[in-house]
């Protein structure tokens, strides 16, 4: 059998091993099981990669240790990245909320990581069979196209992310890996995933958009809500699918601008014959007006509403609290919530405390980023404090 010694394995060619791999110094042997790395890049902000966050900071970090990314998100900021991105020229443009996208394709994102890591030994539709410590290094065994090599290695990155998309050849292997070293793996679950109903109610709603503030477990987003054939969609939901958990209703603002009751009121002053549901309608998708005129008593003349009445849409409007019964899970989550306990990695380093000299980086770990650009940004980062170490 072959045997290859290197510094450093990092394990996966997705976001965070091709950056680490780019930062290691030494020899570098990266492997994939793809056929192609870097493909939740070339995939992610609909084909224009948004690759970072203007506005990174720990809070938009979702782990079972808030404190943990502070370290890595401080020393390789969101400006690192910009910087790379523009020494390697690739235009981008801020969309909404920080989000930074490339102006042409994500894969310029990948053909720069790729350029950047070009020292490394870049193995594809290679699998890994086992992996082990003699007491001196690491030993793993590779297989690929039915022939098998070992490796040896000082060091070894876990950076196989996390379980979305499993069509896309998501494993959960680096949970797998940590376990058989003796680390502990939070428990995991779909994240930023659209949010699904019994019965699918809203059915008949499906393509309608509206911007509202959706809240749930302690979390409050401000964007748009796009019902679909299954339920509910749109940056708002993906966002508060972090922080739902089964049984917790999603409360949501219909008017977060607060414009309908003031609205409903000057008309009523002007002209009061007109139907409340024909108001909602300037200020609302015309069929989620229908969806709620029977609920709501929208088929009325705005005369016949006293304040008290107005208030009361109002009411019901702001805080429309609606009771998911799942998510549309691995399948479509851009992002697995847990993994890798924090507790027992470094987080200056990303070492695993008790197994000196094995790494985890990205989605892998227990930290979870919001939507927009929030978990490249950790993909990077996590990357970089480990290539620094190593
Ligand atoms: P990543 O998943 O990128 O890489 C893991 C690599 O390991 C893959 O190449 C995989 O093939 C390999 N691998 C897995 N199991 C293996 C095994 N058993 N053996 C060998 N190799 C194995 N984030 C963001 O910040 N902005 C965005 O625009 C988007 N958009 C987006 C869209 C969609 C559709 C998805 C699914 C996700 C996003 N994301 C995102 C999230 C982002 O893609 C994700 O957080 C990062 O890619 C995580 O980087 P990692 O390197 O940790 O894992």
């Amino acid at each position: 059998m072959r045997h290859t010694e290197t510094d450093t394995l990092i394990l996966g060619a997705g976001a965070a091993g091709m950056m680490c791999a780019a930062r290691c110094t030494g020899r570098v042997m990266v492997i994939d099981h793809a056929a192609k790395p870097g493909e939740k890049i070339r995939i992610s902000g609909g084909g224009r990669c948004n690759f970072t966050n203007l506005g990174v900071e720990p809070a938009r970090f979702v782990s079972h240790n808030p404190h943990f990314a502070k370290s890595a998100l401080a020393r390789y900021t969101q400006w690192d990245f910009i910087d790379l991105v523009d020494r390697h020229g690739i235009a981008w443009h801020e969309k909404t909320l920080g989000q930074l996208f490339c102006d042409g394709k994500s894969t310029q994102v990948v053909d720069m990581l790729r350029a950047e890591m070009a020292h490394a030994d870049l193995r594809l539709d290679t699998s890994l069979t086992s992996l082990a410590h003699n007491g001196a290094q690491f030993e793993a065994r590779l297989a690929r196209n039915g022939r098998d090599e070992r490796v040896t290695a000082r060091a070894v990155v876990l950076a196989t992310g996390g379980k979305s998309i499993p069509k896309m050849g998501a494993t959960g292997l680096a949970y797998d890996l940590a376990r058989q070293f003796g680390l502990r793996v939070t428990d995991t679950r779909p994240a930023l995933v659209p949010l699904t109903f019994d019965g699918q109610p809203f059915a008949g709603l499906s393509g309608v958009a509206t911007p509202v503030t959706a809240s749930a477990g302690g979390a409050a987003f401000d964007e748009a809500m796009l019902f679909t054939h299954r339920g509910l969609s749109g940056p708002a939901i993906l966002q508060v699918s972090t922080y739902w958990r089964e049984g917790d209703g999603v409360r949501i603002d219909l008017d977060p601008a607060g414009r309908l009751a003031p609205a409903l009121r000057a008309q009523r002053a002007e002209a009061g014959r007109v139907q409340l549901s024909s108001v909602l309608a300037r200020h609302l998708p015309q069929r989620l007006v229908q969806h709620l005129a029977a609920d709501l008593g929208l088929d009325r003349r705005v005369a016949d509403c006293s304040d008290t009445a107005i208030d009361e849409v109002e009411r019901a409007l702001r805080g429309w609290t609606l009771s998911p019964t799942g998510s549309e899970g691995y399948r479509t989550a851009e992002v697995t919530l847990g993994g890798i306990d924090t507790d027992d990695l470094s987080s200056k380093t990303m070492e695993a405390k008790t197994v000196p000299g094995l790494y985890a980086i990205g989605e892998a770990v227990d930290v979870t980023g919001w939507l927009g650009g929030y978990n490249f940004q950790w993909a990077w980062s996590s990357a970089v404090a480990a290539a620094e170490a190593i």
